[in-house]
């Protein structure tokens, strides 16, 4: 259970990652908080790439931030758009790597948005389970 305080906190540095977009080519800016279980508040923003397929997503950079830093499990997730958009499915499935079924909140720039957890936007997933010898 995520204290109200923290979701909050999230929020609040989702919105600050937003600020840090490199999108000259979408202009789609994309911000993601993640709670680590050390407690910590990691944070990622999409950085775009002139070779357009090269481009990174907000929660991939939060991730892999959070990793690098020596932390493997995620307790709860936001991403802050314009729009309140969901994460696209290769995001879904790089936090699932390190995450259980964690509330995901979705919001616009203001905070507003919709609550949903992980195992709802990509249920039925792939993981180590699958792979023989895991
Ligand atoms: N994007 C994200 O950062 N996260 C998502 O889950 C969806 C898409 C970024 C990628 C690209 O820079 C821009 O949004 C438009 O697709």
């Amino acid at each position: 259970m995520i204290d109200e305080a923290t979701r909050d906190r999230l929020i609040a540095t989702a919105q600050a990652a937003r600020k840090q977009a490199y999108a000259p080519y979408s202009h789609y800016a994309v911000g993601a908080a993640l709670l680590g279980a050390d407690g910590r508040i990691y944070s990622g923003c999409n950085v775009e790439n002139s070779s357009y397929g090269l481009s990174n997503c907000a929660e991939r950079t939060a991730v892999f931030k959070m990793v690098s830093e020596g932390v493997r499990e995620i307790l709860a997730i936001v991403v802050c758009t314009v729009n309140a958009g969901s994460p696209c499915g290769a995001c879904r499935q790089v936090l699932i790597e390190f995450a259980g079924d964690v509330p995901v909140w979705l919001v616009d720039e203001t905070g507003n948005g919709r609550e949903t957890t992980l195992y709802t936007l990509l249920p039925d997933h792939f993981g180590p389970e699958h792979l023989p010898g895991e």
